[in-house]
């Protein structure tokens, strides 16, 4: 008998390789090559003759373009919306995310709601039948009737969902599923690879659209590898701020979408509720106007939100003054402030400088800067801006205010939330303001601060 073929398979990023090495060639990270079984298909495929190529298989771009993709609909709003207006047939979503933060959960008032479309089955390795009948009767789902299986060998829940005529099926986790045509443990590399491209195989095959949960590693990325995300339609990651009951669901990549479309969604008794309203939980209202805050509008996606930026700068002790900067780039806010320091004359040099964005949410847009630096700057003087103030722009090394895309949009999404003056980018100000609303442009940064 032949000898097993081994190959020593990099558990970072998924490269093979014939010989064991200290150091992944490709990735370059330490001591991550095992030893896996070569899967038997690719060995049988070296030997295979190549299909004989046929003229008609191709199409036209055009006959291709006029199919449209049917959805369905999850039942919910935010997850619809994620997903780039529901659910693709045939299609393959990856849904990352930290254990507990409700990935289980998601999936199982999705399986319930589609359900009504046609069959679904839920497949689980982790948890029992019982456990899942359990949530789904927390949940109030106890009467649906998607049905489940509690299975780990992909070619059996691949044989069922055949069965059953699944429309839409859910493996929970991808890290717990084995193939049995490869020998390495569940969770491997090589392990996840195979049975990923199993189900890929079958949902383009039927046309049953497969949800795939996954498990994320300490850095926060799908565990097992980046190979994963190549290899599906879309992939979404559930997230949290510790201890905060409210959850985002973010696309990271999506064939049938916009990439980094959010959805809110909160962790209540009856499972996760949708939050339609998010700029409502970002923003927190003072009731009297405090110094060094300022309300901006980011956008997630097709979506603006309202975040509350804050700045506080305090007379330094040390002679390195500090500079920390939550949800903002660290670096972004040196450069505001030396910006702030060149063109405005901001004296921040023996001041510790905090900045946060209240709620966790991460500001990775220019649109913030301006609200950064009169936020700093209100908070040095210790003078508030007024409470219906809503600023955004981006800020130049030269001291410019340039335009940001969507300008109309978050214009439209401040004044929804009754904020009645806006300090934008003067190619921002639109030729009919929203009703009730000033808005005032500026090219200049120092123009900006001495609007106030
Ligand atoms: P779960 O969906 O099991 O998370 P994951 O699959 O991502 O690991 O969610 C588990 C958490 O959610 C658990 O800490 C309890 C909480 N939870 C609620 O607060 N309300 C509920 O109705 C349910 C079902 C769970
Ligand atoms: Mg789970």
């Amino acid at each position: 008998m032949a000898k097993l073929k081994e190959v020593f398979v990099c558990q970072n990023c998924g490269a093979p390789s014939p010989k064991w090495q200290g150091q992944c060639p490709t990735c370059g990270e330490w001591n991550t090559l095992v030893a896996e079984a070569a899967p038997q298909s690719a060995r049988a495929a070296a030997h295979k003759t190549p299909r004989a190529a046929r003229a008609d298989v191709s199409t036209s771009l055009a006959a291709e373009a006029t199919v449209e993709e049917p959805r369905l609909t999850t039942g919910s709003a935010e997850l619809d919306r994620v997903l780039g207006g529901g659910l693709v047939a045939g299609s393959v979503t990856l849904i990352g995310g930290d254990p507990g933060i409700g990935k289980s959960t998601l999936m199982l008032q999705a399986a319930a709601a589609l359900n009504a479309l046609g069959p679904v089955l839920y497949a689980t390795g982790e948890e029992s039948l019982k456990q899942v009948a359990l949530r789904a009767r927390r949940l109030g789902l106890a009467d649906a009737t998607a049905r489940l299986i509690a299975e780990t060998a992909v070619e059996q829940i691949v044989g069922v969902a055949t069965s059953v005529g699944a429309r839409v099926l859910i493996v929970d986790s991808i890290q717990t599923m084995h193939s049995e045509r490869i020998e390495a443990a569940p969770g491997a590399v090589s392990q996840l690879r195979e049975c990923t491209a199993e189900l890929v195989r079958f949902a383009k095959a039927s046309g049953t659209a497969v949800l795939l949960v996954g498990h994320v590693t300490k850095e926060g990325q799908i565990a097992g590898p980046r190979v994963l995300e190549h290899m599906v339609d879309t992939v979404l990651y559930f997230e949290s701020d510790t201890g905060s009951r409210f959850r985002v669901l973010r696309s990271v990549k999506n064939r049938f979408g916009a990439a980094n479309e959010i959805g809110v969604f909160a962790m209540a008794e009856q499972g996760l509720r949708e939050v339609t309203n998010p700029s409502a939980i970002f923003l927190s209202r003072h009731a009297e106007p405090v110094s060094g805050s300022v309300i901006t509008v980011m956008r997630e996606g097709t979506r603006s939100l309202l975040i509350e930026v804050q700045v506080l700068a305090d007379a330094s002790l040390g002679n390195n003054p500090r500079r920390v900067a939550v949800g903002i780039d660290g670096n972004r806010l040196t450069m505001l402030l030396a910006v702030a320091h060149r063109h405005a004359g901001l004296l921040l040099g023996g001041q510790d400088v905090f900045a946060n964005v209240v709620g966790g949410v991460r500001l990775a847009e220019t649109a913030g800067d301006l609200a950064i630096v009169l936020a700093a700057r209100s908070s040095l003087q210790d003078v508030p801006l007024p409470n219906s103030l809503i600023a955004f722009g981006e800020l130049g090394l030269a001291g410019e205010i340039r335009p940001v895309p969507f300008g109309e949009e978050r214009l439209r999404e401040a004044a929804k939330h009754g904020f009645k003056l806006a300090l934008v980018p003067e190619a921002n100000v639109p030729k009919r303001p929203p009703d009730g609303m000033t808005v005032r442009g500026v090219t200049r940064l120092n123009q900006a601060l001495d609007a106030f």
